[in-house]
């Protein structure tokens, strides 16, 4: 297995890795066609494995505090996506990506990274496992049908809304879980190197 940077010419298996590697977590759902580019610097790192991408990770970093990441203490990098193959996963091939990265980010002065990550425990686990600390935590919220009027009125006749996506940022989240089907806890973890 090879870990190497990002190429143009990999966008396809880059968004088919990412899809699969994410179909059997909270992130089901959010698909993306194409790969996502960054207005700031980014460390982009895939594993290669018989010339089929398994894993993924994309930092994106400041060279100014506070443009890229939540908290602006120190420069940092937001760690955007990270994904390996469900059939590949378990053999450090995220740990590895981490280190890579963590490697390269040390060599720019960058010595935090953030995480952003929905409720899967085994992925909370995963980041807490390696160093991660909890920072802080809101939810997202997806409704369907009559649950949209519980957030939104339609302004215009015979348009109904059928699907809404939400952010809360209150303290009330026990109240919020029990209104709607569908919540997720959001956690942002840091790791300080
Ligand atoms: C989180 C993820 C990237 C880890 O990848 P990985 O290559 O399996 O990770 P590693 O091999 O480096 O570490 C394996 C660890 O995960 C645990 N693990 C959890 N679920 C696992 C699974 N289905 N298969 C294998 N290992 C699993 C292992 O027990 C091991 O635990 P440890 O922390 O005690 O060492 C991967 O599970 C994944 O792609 N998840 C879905 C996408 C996602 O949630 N991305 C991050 C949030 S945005």
């Amino acid at each position: 297995m090879q870990i190497r940077e990002y190429r143009d010419t990999d966008n396809l298996q880059w968004v088919r890795c990412r899809v699969l590697s994410f179909l059997d977590s909270a992130y089901f759902d959010n698909v993306l066609k194409e790969k996502e580019h960054y207005s700031n610097d980014s460390i982009e790192l895939v594993a290669v494995k018989d010339d089929i991408i398994v894993g993924l990770i994309d930092i994106e970093y400041e060279t100014v505090k506070g443009t890229v990441c939540y908290y602006s203490n120190e420069l940092g990098g937001v760690m955007w996506h990270l994904a390996v193959l469900p059939e590949y996963r378990g053999r450090g091939i995220a740990t590895s990506l981490l280190n890579e990265a963590i490697k390269f980010l040390k060599d720019k002065h960058i010595n935090k990274i953030e995480a952003w990550t929905r409720d899967d425990k085994w992925v909370n686990d995963w980041y807490k496992n390696r160093g991660f600390n909890f920072r802080k935590q809101y939810l997202h919220i997806y409704s369907e049908g009559n649950e949209c009027s519980k957030i939104i009125d339609s302004k215009i006749n015979n348009l109904f809304i059928c699907n809404c996506f939400a952010h809360y940022l209150g303290d009330d989240r026990e109240e919020i879980k029990k209104k709607f089907k569908r919540v997720h806890e959001c956690n942002l973890y840091e790791l300080i190197f």
